[in-house]
């Protein structure tokens, strides 16, 4: 009967050390992750939520603003001071103008550099600018032009000089930040819904490219969020003179969970709202002049009165 119990309370404590080493494991770990935008809203939260859940090894975080960048590296480096070493994530930091296509390429070989040449598991395109005006009465196209600049043409100068790294080492995924107003277009964002599609559109023609080469492990998920608590909202405000209605806003935590849990199980396109599926999925089923209202009542919605 003794023995019984001692091999009992082995298999026990075997199982259990086998289940916490499991656990303890973290598979992701070792992954090497790149968030464009990251100064701020969803990149700043996203970047942190990758170190502090143990997702990121190497973190390559950019922005305009590097003085933000900055201050992230060290609330990370703080959070993870108590930490064993090898768990704790490098971060690091460049100051990047994603319009620009030289700061592109160079985000692109610093990251190499900082991951030792080794491969990008992660590389977050979510760098962006909002618009918010009628056609009609715009001035002129300065700021259609600048919306496309950051949002469609940053993600593609900085796709062009990642891919051959990523196809020499068979491996990348990227993120995609798109937004609702990607999926369906959207009252008076006219220059942010074109860069939004237009993102789809290159993004979806260069996964099938891809899949055709053979490259079955450099992935593609495009995000869009509905409304999330960020400063971009405040550029929305000044130029609308109206609050926004954050109330109905998701928190920047949430969406960051989407987007990571998004990946992790490698969904091409990934609505973070039940509006936004809605827009994805049955837009096609629900008569014009409905969907229509439905649509601008719910763009209006977005302001306090
Ligand atoms: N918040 C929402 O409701 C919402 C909804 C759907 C989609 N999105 C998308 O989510 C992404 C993040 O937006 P957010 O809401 O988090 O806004 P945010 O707080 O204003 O963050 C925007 C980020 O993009 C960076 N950025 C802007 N222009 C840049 C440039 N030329 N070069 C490099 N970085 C640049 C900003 O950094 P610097 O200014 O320091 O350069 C900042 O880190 C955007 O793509 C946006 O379209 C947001």
């Amino acid at each position: 009967m003794l023995y019984f119990l001692l091999i009992i309370l082995v298999l026990l404590v075997s199982i259990g050390y086998f289940v916490y080493n499991k656990l303890n494991q973290i598979p992701q770990f070792s992954k090497n992750i790149i968030v464009t935008g990251a100064s701020s809203g969803i990149g700043e939260c996203l970047a942190e939520t990758y170190a502090m859940e143990r997702l990121a090894k190497n973190l390559v975080i950019c922005a305009r603003r590097v003085d933000r960048l900055h201050q992230l590296k060290k609330r990370i480096e703080d959070k993870q001071s108590k930490w064993e070493q090898s768990k704790k994530t490098k971060v690091t930091v460049l100051q990047i103008d994603v319009s620009i296509e030289e700061d592109c390429k160079r985000l692109v070989d610093e990251s190499i550099k900082a991951f030792d040449g080794g491969k990008i598991d992660y590389f977050v395109l979510n760098a962006g600018r909002t618009s918010i005006e009628r056609f009609s009465e715009a001035e002129n196209l300065d700021d259609h032009k600048r919306v496309m600049d950051i949002n469609y043409w940053g993600p593609v100068y900085t796709a062009k000089q990642v891919l051959p790294h990523m196809k020499k080492t068979g491996v990348g995924h990227f993120i995609v930040i798109s937004s609702v107003a990607g999926l369906a277009g959207m009252l008076n964002r006219t220059a942010y819904s074109a860069s939004k599609f237009a993102l789809k559109g290159f993004f979806d023609a260069l996964r099938l490219e891809l899949v055709d080469d053979g490259y079955r492990n450099i992935n593609l998920t495009m995000i869009y969020p509905g409304a999330v608590v960020s400063e971009v909202h405040d550029q929305v405000e000044k130029r609308v003179g109206k609050k926004r209605n954050m109330k109905v806003f998701m928190s920047t935590k949430d969406c960051a969970d989407h987007i990571i849990r998004a990946a992790e199980l490698k969904r091409i396109d990934y609505p973070t709202t039940n509006a936004g599926a809605m827009l994805h999925y049955a837009g096609n089923f629900i008569p014009s002049n409905i969907f229509d209202k439905m649509r601008i009542s719910g763009a209006k919605s977005m302001f306090q009165e």
